[in-house]
């Protein structure tokens, strides 16, 4: 990879302002001062450092956001703040994207990564990972819809949902609940309350798999995956670590 590449995705400015580093001798390549931007260096094997520290080089990142009900599940909008506007410069240098989309209006758990192809397996409907959902209900959601969701729900659009698994966790005519599904079809949980009658007016993602949402993440904070929370995912995934 080209020195001023590896320089600019770890973070030290623009290929311009890279170059300018490197003129002006502050970058070392196996301690020994590296002026030009066009080297090619193996960043896992070559000891690269700026102004005498050394840069720790990374190819992905991976990062789990409590998403916020007011930010949109995508890299760059016309009108609304998406998720990556709220990032550091410093994760957002890795170009990083949301895996999935949550609405807007949902809040909690969402993943966002560099790894095209953890989220394309992550998301892709083959693999059975379960999503659970949080989740106030306008109306009373009873042991009927417990039934029905665990049989398959008629969608709008004729769409027989796979099994999900219903909890009661405060029943009454604003019941709360926890769904757990395997799919991601557009609206899914909105839709699927829907065709029994009812509506969500507030959505919260609580875990992916046997990933849970961090619970000191505030709304709007994000912290890095820990190794043992990506090999998992990678494991799930069928990828090996
Ligand atoms: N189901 C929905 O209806 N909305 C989401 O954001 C996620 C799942």
């Amino acid at each position: 990879m080209r020195i001023d590449k590896l320089l600019a995705n770890m973070g030290y400015g623009t290929r311009k302002e890279v170059k300018q580093l490197l003129k002006s001798g502050n970058v070392r390549v196996n301690n020994q001062v590296e002026k030009s931007p066009k080297i090619h260096i193996d960043p896992n094997e070559a000891e690269v450092s700026v102004h005498g520290e050394i840069v720790e080089y990374r190819e992905y990142i991976y990062l789990m956001l409590n998403k916020p009900g007011d930010v949109i599940s995508a890299t760059e909008d016309p009108q609304d703040l998406t998720v990556i506007d709220i990032l550091q410069p410093e994760d957002a240098v890795f170009s990083p994207f949301p895996v999935g989309r949550l609405d807007k209006d949902t809040e909690g758990l969402l993943l966002i990564t560099n790894d095209g192809q953890l989220a394309h397996r992550l998301t892709t409907p083959k693999k059975d990972i379960g999503k659970t959902y949080y989740a106030h209900i306008d109306g009373e959601v009873t042991s009927a819809d417990v039934e029905l969701f665990k049989e398959g729900v008629t969608l709008d659009d004729g769409y027989v949902t796979k099994p999900s698994v219903l909890e009661i966790v405060k029943a009454g005519g604003r019941s709360e609940i926890k769904l757990t599904i395997t799919e991601g079809k557009f609206h899914q949980v909105k839709r699927m309350f829907e065709a029994s009658g009812k509506e969500v007016i507030f959505l919260k993602r609580l875990s992916i798999g046997e990933l849970q949402l961090d619970p000191t993440l505030e709304l709007g904070e994000y912290r890095e995956l820990r190794e043992e929370e990506i090999n998992y995912l990678k494991d799930i995934t069928n990828l090996t670590p």
